[in-house]
């Protein structure tokens, strides 16, 4: 006596083939995937394990028909299974495709010029304006550029081994230095070219003081020079205040105070008003005609002013930076400022 009818049983397996089908499908991890083979193919309590069991309960006659069916429904979920373990395992690519491409990106950090090479590319192009060439001289010097020339004599206290850093290497009888100012340049253009002639000349130089707010071992100085028929120290005023106004912006006042340096006479210590306050910036001066005569030039025939300016301070005025040794921390923080 059969208790279950061949339609009953089909139907029962066509039925558990779709929802197995359609589990499978839905499965988008190893998770999902491994629920519905336990659910559907589990040894001891899957759902075609409980139909197999219908087998026993069908008429004799039914049972080879019914016992296909049922292999063939087996072998359909097993390869669907196979089917998507593959797509699971090839799931990296599946990610990838998955990502959102409207989202917006990381951010890139861009980087920027240092400040310092940002000022004196600044000074270069305001000094061109004016007919200013921007030059370069060499950071390790002779005796004969960075003093006797300038009319620093051998006995002069700038020359001090305490007060330069002279170096293992000589030309001559002479120990090299690391030049202690940019005015080096000077009588390096002067004794290449015949006047008349405007130069600027940037870059570092060195002297061993400690390391203070204003004071570092190693700075930048802006080096100018003129040598022209008639030139008086109204033309010298004129192109500072020039130069100052352009740089930190508005009306810069420049007031200029007796002083002393061997290769200009007379010589001035440079002082700019900016926001109400009078900094000093450096010196200046008409060149002396000693300087004229060391390179060749005839004082009677041609004159000329000179100035020097220290690049960080006029930096640290511009941008308000009150510890110059800031300049030289690398600390990204300080420098995204500018
Ligand atoms: N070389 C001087 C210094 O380092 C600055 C200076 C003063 C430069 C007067 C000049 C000048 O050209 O005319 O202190």
């Amino acid at each position: 006596m059969a208790d279950v009818s061949l339609d009953e049983f089909l139907a029962e397996i066509e039925g558990l083939r779709a929802e197995a089908s359609a589990a499978l499908d839905a499965a988008t991890d190893e998770v999902a995937m491994e629920a519905a083979r336990i659910e559907f193919l589990g040894a001891r309590s899957g759902r075609l394990k409980a139909i197999q069991k219908m087998l026993g309960s069908l008429a004799a006659a039914d049972k080879p028909a019914a016992g296909k069916h049922f292999n063939d429904a087996k072998a359909a979920i097993t390869a669907l299974l196979a089917a998507v373990q593959e797509r699971l395992a090839g799931g990296t690519a599946t990610t990838i495709e998955s990502i959102d491409v409207t989202l917006p990106g990381e951010p890139v950090r861009f980087g920027h010029l240092h400040p310092i090479t940002q000022t004196i590319r600044r000074v270069q192009e305001i000094m061109a304006r004016l007919g200013f060439e921007s030059v370069t001289g060499p950071e390790v010097e002779d005796q004969w550029h960075n003093f006797e020339a300038l009319a620093i004599g051998t006995e002069h206290p700038a020359r001090d081994p305490l007060d330069n850093f002279y170096l293992a290497v000589a030309r001559g009888a002479d120990p090299l230095l690391l030049r202690s100012q940019t005015s080096t340049v000077q009588i390096r253009v002067m004794e290449k070219r015949k006047p008349p002639l405007r130069i600027v000349s940037l870059g570092r130089v060195y002297r061993p003081d400690t390391a203070d707010a204003t004071h570092y071992p190693m700075f930048h100085q802006v080096e100018g020079l003129l040598v022209e028929q008639g030139t008086t120290m109204a033309h010298l005023k004129s192109v500072l205040r020039f130069f100052a106004s352009s740089f930190l912006g508005g009306d810069v006042k420049v007031r200029f105070r007796p002083s002393f340096f061997p290769f200009t006479e007379p010589s001035v210590e440079v002082d700019m008003e900016w926001g109400g306050r009078w900094i000093e910036m450096g010196g200046a001066g008409m060149v002396d005609p000693a300087v004229l005569e060391a390179v060749g030039y005839d004082p009677d025939a041609v004159t000329g002013f000179a100035f020097g300016l220290g690049v960080e301070r006029i930096a640290a005025r511009k941008y308000g930076v009150a510890d110059i040794r800031d300049f030289y921390r690398n600390d990204v923080r300080f420098l995204q400022q500018f």
